[in-house]
């Protein structure tokens, strides 16, 4: 007997967070650990932003604002997702949340009900899947293949749609892939979703980590139609370095924008108060810090393709945006969860499952650690992929 309700018995805890509680839990022990588990920025959150949020603190800035977010916070989302993407929406449109992770949540939640598909091209980010669960809803898994740089196309999604598809899930850049659609994939996908009215989540926390001469492109922002059918979801987690912040957004037409509100506004109110005035300093602080740290992330992510291309065994596709690279282990015909256990207990080096982002025969290394780090952990992880 379980007071468990059965849609919820059969979640799995996120993984993600499972391998880097394993690897930090050897650091403390005084292992020697090269962690390439990480799911946030290494960097300290900038100063200016801390300050803002101590001045809100020593001014008394301690008690409720409006459940979906403060009137001046929203204001300059609303006016940074015109200059960075193109995306005209009204403060009104815009609700402040814990995290990305809870906007995407409510997201969820004021569209999906029981009997409503959600379609999420694989690999995806752990928590889509279990999410669409929570709500109710079906996630119906497309498999994606390195070959197309492990994004979904527009054909793809066409074979799985059904009378009861409500949602399509893009996540560009991509967590765990690096995948970055151009903005004709994203079109083509937009149109299929706008010819049956199917809603799209963009997802794009990692927007700011572009390389080379990639550009971003907010699915949001390409037609008045897809504008319409499109819920925006960003934060500050990824950009600022303020994974613990919890300060994310949803964007969305006016109708979703208020069943949003409704859902927060009986649930957890606003996210904490003196975190959103941090989180106003950082929309309108030094844009230089943010670059520098998208340039380091740069030096590191090209290291490593170098580094991982001379290693026999594996197959890597150059990872465009976010922090990460996939690593296709299919070669060495072992399952991830066996890979990674064997890799942080033989060699001490933390990479994340594949199974975790529905990839079975690929492993998720980021590159959010020094350079010393990734240099001797890649020595390691050769050495490994040698023996086997
Ligand atoms: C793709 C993706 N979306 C959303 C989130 C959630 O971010 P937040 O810290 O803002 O909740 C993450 C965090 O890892 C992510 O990788």
């Amino acid at each position: 007997m379980s007071f468990v309700a059965d849609h919820i018995a059969n979640l799995s805890p996120s993984m993600t967070l499972a391998i880097t509680s394993q690897a930090a839990k050897l650091k403390a022990e005084g292992h020697d650990v090269c962690s390439f588990g990480a799911g946030e920025p290494d960097f300290d959150t900038p100063d200016y932003i801390k300050e803002a949020a101590m001045r809100a603190l020593a001014e008394g800035k301690t008690k409720y604002t409006a459940s979906n977010g403060l009137p001046d916070l929203r204001k300059a989302i609303s006016a940074k997702l015109l200059v960075d993407n193109s995306l005209e929406y009204g403060p009104d449109q815009i609700c402040v949340s814990c995290g990305a992770k809870h906007a995407i949540f409510n997201a969820l939640l004021a569209t999906c009900a029981p009997g409503d598909e959600v379609v999420i091209p694989a690999p995806y980010w752990t928590s889509y899947p279990e999410m669409v669960r929570i709500v109710g809803a079906t996630p119906i898994i497309v498999e994606t293949s390195r070959e197309n740089g492990w994004k979904i196309t527009a054909e793809q999604f066409e074979e799985v749609m059904s009378p009861a598809t409500k949602m399509i899930i893009i996540n560009s850049p991509g967590n765990p892939t690096g995948a970055v659609y151009t903005r004709e994939e994203l079109e083509a996908i937009g149109e299929v979703a706008a010819s049956e009215d199917i809603l799209i989540l963009s997802d794009e926390i990692y927007e700011k980590m572009v390389y080379d001469e990639t550009e971003h492109v907010s699915t949001a922002s390409i037609n008045d139609e897809l504008r319409g059918i499109t819920i925006t979801v960003n934060g500050f987690s990824k950009a600022y370095s303020m994974t613990g912040w919890r300060l994310g957004y949803t964007a969305a037409p006016e109708e979703i924008a208020t069943a949003i509100d409704t859902i927060q506004s009986h649930s957890t109110s606003n996210p904490t108060t003196f975190a959103q005035y941090g989180g106003i300093a950082a929309l309108e602080g030094d844009p230089q810090l943010l670059i520098d740290m998208v340039g380091e992330f740069d030096v590191r992510r090209q290291f490593m393709l170098k580094r991982l291309s001379g290693i026999n065994n594996i197959n890597v596709v150059e990872p465009k945006g976010a922090f990460y690279f996939l690593i296709d282990i299919e070669p060495m015909l072992i399952k991830s969860v066996n890979f990674a256990e064997k890799l942080l207990s033989r060699m001490r080096v933390a990479v994340v499952p594949g199974v975790a982002f529905g990839a079975e025969y690929t492993v998720r290394m980021s590159y959010a650690a020094g350079l010393d780090v990734i240099a001797e952990g890649l020595e390691r992880f050769e050495e490994f992929c040698r023996q086997h």
